[in-house]
């Protein structure tokens, strides 16, 4: 049986390799199988809960449509479109926040990282932000929904709210309860500069991470400039607990040439890391220089990509109308 699909991602910018491995090629590979239908949403009304430029934000728009063409999804396949435009995404959230509880949400650990130190500054947008997530999916009756690691307690909270509004108004399975998709390994992709912390476009250093966008010298220079230690080449799983740099490298190896951490490591076991890091820049170019030659290509094309919007719009529209048409009906509006 096919699965429906549904995954969004932030137009914040600098979309960069943690959100291709951890993301983007799932959906490419999910996108390929004929049998499932997919939406791919670029959440605005997501982007909005910290500050953003308007100009910017929508620059970030259309280059998040052109990083999940040039990604390899196809848009005649696949919807693709943007939540502000989608009404009921807002409307629904209103409702699923009416059945949420405060003390789910205070456990969010993504809202305490990004909020920081000063919690009383937070927007509350920023601490709300799982339930418009979770209004997003349910819409959609999405089965299942790929996300990298970091999502994986929103995904648990938008089954919460779904199994809970169900019960509520006793309406068995009404919201379809999500699957979450996330990739066993290398879910988790982190900082060039430090292997302790995630690859993240809000990273003030750009060598932290490879960027989409990044031209071939930028990778490569990227790469070479990496954090290692200065140990030889590991020689098992188990040496790298301790070595989060070396093991980030390899993952990131391992995820691009699709085999496991262990063969990589067994490839390059008595070898120099700079021979590995050779190797390491060479796939790396492979793989995300052309993605890098499209995106530039699609966003000379500005009117391909609002088209491109605009019927992804249409068809969400169609979905999601009907469902919170159903939703207001059962909470008796
Ligand atoms: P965002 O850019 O926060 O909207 O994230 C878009 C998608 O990329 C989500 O599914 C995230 O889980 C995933 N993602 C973001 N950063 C990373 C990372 N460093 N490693 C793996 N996946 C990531
Ligand atoms: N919160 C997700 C992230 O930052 C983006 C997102 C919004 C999403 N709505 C979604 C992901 C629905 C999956 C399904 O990565």
């Amino acid at each position: 049986m096919g699965k429906k699909i549904f995954s969004g991602v932030q137009p914040t910018g600098n979309l960069h390799l943690g959100n291709y491995l951890g993301a983007i090629k799932n959906f490419v590979t999910l996108n390929n199988d004929t049998e499932n239908e997919c939406i791919f949403c670029v959440v605005d009304l997501h982007a909005i809960t910290v500050k953003q430029d308007s100009k910017e934000l929508r620059n970030n728009i259309r280059e998040t449509v052109a990083t999940f063409i040039a990604s390899g999804i196809n848009p005649k396949k696949s919807i693709i479109f943007n939540q502000s435009q989608v009404s009921a995404h807002a409307e629904g959230a209103w409702i699923l926040s009416c059945v949420a509880r405060m003390g789910w949400l205070n456990r969010m650990t993504q809202f305490k990282e990004k909020a920081g130190k000063d919690k009383e500054k937070a927007s509350i947008g920023l601490y709300s932000y799982p339930v418009l997530m979770a209004s997003d999916i349910l819409l959609y009756d999405a089965t299942h929904v790929p996300v990298g690691d970091d999502q994986k307690q929103h995904l648990e909270l938008c089954r919460d709210i779904a199994q809970k509004f169900n019960n509520d108004f006793e309406v068995d399975n009404f919201l379809q309860v999500p699957e979450p998709l996330i990739q066993k390994e290398f879910s988790r992709i982190m900082s060039l500069k430090d292997g302790s912390k995630k690859m993240s476009k809000s990273e003030l250093s750009d060598l932290s991470r490879i960027n989409l966008t990044d031209s071939k010298d930028q990778i490569i220079n990227k790469i070479k400039k990496a954090k290692t230690d200065p140990m030889p080449m590991p020689n098992g799983l188990q040496e790298l607990d301790e070595r989060p740099e070396a093991k980030n490298l390899l993952g990131i190896y391992a995820s691009l040439t699709n085999t496991t951490l262990e063969k990589s490591i067994e490839n390059f076991y008595g070898k120099n890391f700079s021979e590995f890091k050779e190797s390491l820049s060479e796939i790396l170019v492979n793989k995300i220089e052309p993605i890098s030659i499209e995106i530039k290509k699609l966003l000379a094309d500005q009117k391909y990509l609002d088209q491109i919007l605009l019927e992804g719009v249409e068809k969400a529209n169609l979905i999601a109308s009907k469902k919170i048409q159903k939703i207001k009906e059962i909470v008796g509006f």
